[in-house]
């Protein structure tokens, strides 16, 4: 599917259309961290992941304000600390004061806490989801083993799981289990698990005229994986995003599958 304004996206329930390449902004703070979200919403992103842990919801909330773009353009994600297990609500609402919002699109698990309390922060998730101040919840860092567990105890699977994801990483049958349970699979760190001068990449990129960075990108959207790169540098940001005028044959994401 695509978003309104015709940007690759997965169907997220309720939550509506989620888009598949967005902006990660991990190691960005203050001022930094305001440029590059100013700067991939005016090259056209929709999509922000941040998370209480990174201590930057506020420079992203206020970059979003700043942009001009109406906040019900924007999917945000963050996420919550385990070891805030049961100080699930109370850390939600610093989230959206932080970011200065009244939901978010997506809030996650940030990774699995101590395991009695597996099940009682799922539900409390839930809870936040039916409250309306997020509009989808999930996981991250999950093993399927843990997303069934999850399943199994409330009747209700992450909508997402947010794990490291890359070519030299990719896992059809990890992947096949996300669709199969019906859990969006979202990568992380797409450039920080790849040798981006790989010869396969680099014969592929310069068939396309495009960089190795943008065709790791584009092999997400093709798989319909969502992908989040990070990056400080506006001409990087722009890049990154940049992958909507090409596709992947089957034959090269079949060599990149391989990497
Ligand atoms: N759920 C989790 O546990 C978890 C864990 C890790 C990450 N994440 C999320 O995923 C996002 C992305 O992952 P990440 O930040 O770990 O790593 P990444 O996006 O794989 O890589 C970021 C690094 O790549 C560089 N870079 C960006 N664009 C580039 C390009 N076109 N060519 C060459 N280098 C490029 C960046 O440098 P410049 O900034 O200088 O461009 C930065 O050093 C994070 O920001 C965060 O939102 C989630």
């Amino acid at each position: 599917m695509t978003t309104d304004r015709g940007q690759p996206a997965v169907r997220l329930g309720r939550a509506g259309a989620m888009p598949l390449v967005g902006l990660g902004t991990w190691q960005m703070t203050g001022a930094r961290c305001q440029a590059a979200v100013r700067s991939a919403l005016e090259v056209g992103y929709r999509h922000l992941d941040t998370a209480t842990i990174y201590r930057n919801e506020r420079d992203v909330g206020r970059a979003v304000r700043d942009s001009r773009v109406p906040r019900e353009q924007v999917f945000v994600t963050t996420k919550l600390p385990p070891g805030n297990a049961g100080r699930e609500r109370r850390t939600l609402t610093e989230s959206l004061r932080a970011l200065g919002m009244d939901y978010v699109d997506l809030w996650l698990v940030h990774w699995p806490p101590r395991a009695r309390a597996l099940v009682p922060t799922w539900e409390a998730m839930l809870a936040a989801r039916d409250q309306g101040l997020a509009r989808a919840v999930g996981v991250s860092n999950y093993s399927p083993a843990q997303l069934d567990e999850l399943t199994a105890a409330t009747g209700q699977v992450p909508q997402v799981n947010q794990i490291p994801w890359a070519p030299a990483l990719h896992d059809s049958a990890l992947l096949d289990g996300h669709r199969r349970r019906g859990v969006v699979l979202e990568g992380y760190s797409p450039f920080k698990n790849t040798d981006l001068r790989h010869p396969v990449l680099a014969e592929i990129a310069a068939r396309h005229r495009v960089t190795p960075a943008q065709v790791v990108v584009r092999w997400h959207v093709d798989h319909e994986v969502v992908v989040i790169p990070k990056s400080a540098a506006p001409e990087r940001i722009a890049a990154n995003f940049d992958v909507f005028g090409f596709s992947l044959s089957e034959e090269e994401l079949g060599r990149i599958d391989r990497l």
